[in-house]
């Protein structure tokens, strides 16, 4: 008998030749993206390169036109919709350019908000919630509503959120496209930091080669295609 191979650099996320059109704009023509555990990956294009559009396929949120999406082997780009929804809200996160925290609930709250949607009890979300404040640097803004807070804290708030269900994958969408400089470093930081630490893979899309210096590498999309770009680190 042979030794069963290795899992542990396995993709937990793989597109293979994923191609997608809106009418005649062809975004992604045979797009090939291996996501390895616990690795740090940014995709860098343009705007309207189809950064997104990549993001929104890879995470079961568009389907592909052709191509295939694995997560852990699974090919969930044929799974109905409330399979696919059960999946994001369970094993993917999400961060944004902003806007994502509901303005009415102090951060506590919106950080648990993904456990209570997941059916855990509020006190033991909140619980859990609460641990994710000091790592993130903002400890004692658990009371703050986010239109009491700058862009770099909410930004934290929302990693904290992404996170609190240990995704295995959390995707960030030009996540530091509305902060400063500075802050955008200093959230890049946390983000990979935090994600590393809880051996959840980071996919991070930006136009800004500042921000994808802070993953382990860095794929190029070029005219629909995806093309590795020289290892940072
Ligand atoms: N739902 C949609 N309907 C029609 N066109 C879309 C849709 N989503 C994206 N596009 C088009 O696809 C291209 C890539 O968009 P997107 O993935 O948002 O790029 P990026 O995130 O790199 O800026 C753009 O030309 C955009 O207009
Ligand atoms: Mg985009």
């Amino acid at each position: 008998m042979t030794t069963p191979q290795s899992t542990a650099d396995a993709p937990v996320l793989a597109g293979l030749e994923l191609t997608k059109s809106y009418g005649t704009n062809t975004v992604l023509h045979n797009a090939s993206i291996a996501i390895r555990p616990q690795e740090s990956l940014a995709v860098m294009g343009p705007s309207g390169s189809g950064k997104s559009t990549l993001l929104h396929i890879l995470s079961g949120i568009v389907k592909p036109d052709s191509g295939t999406v694995l997560f852990r082997g699974q090919p969930i780009h044929t799974w109905k919709e409330s399979k696919r929804t059960e999946l994001r809200r369970t094993a993917f996160g999400f961060v944004f350019q902003a806007g994502q925290l509901l303005p009415e609930l102090p951060a506590i709250e919106n950080v648990a908000l993904p456990l209570i949607l997941n059916g855990m009890p509020i006190a033991a979300a909140k619980a859990q919630a609460a641990a994710f404040f000091a790592p993130l640097g903002i400890s004692g803004l658990e009371m703050r509503r986010p239109g009491e807070m700058s862009g770099g804290q909410a930004q934290r708030v929302a990693i904290a959120r992404a996170l609190v269900a240990r995704p295995a994958v959390l995707f960030a969408d030009e996540p530091t496209g509305a902060l400063d400089a500075h802050t955008s470093a200093e959230v890049m930081r946390l983000l990979r930091e935090t994600s590393r630490h809880m051996g959840t893979a980071l996919v991070v899309v930006t136009h800004d080669s500042d921000v994808a210096a802070f993953c382990d590498r860095t794929i190029g999309v070029h005219e629909g295609t995806l093309v590795e770009r020289t290892a940072q680190k």
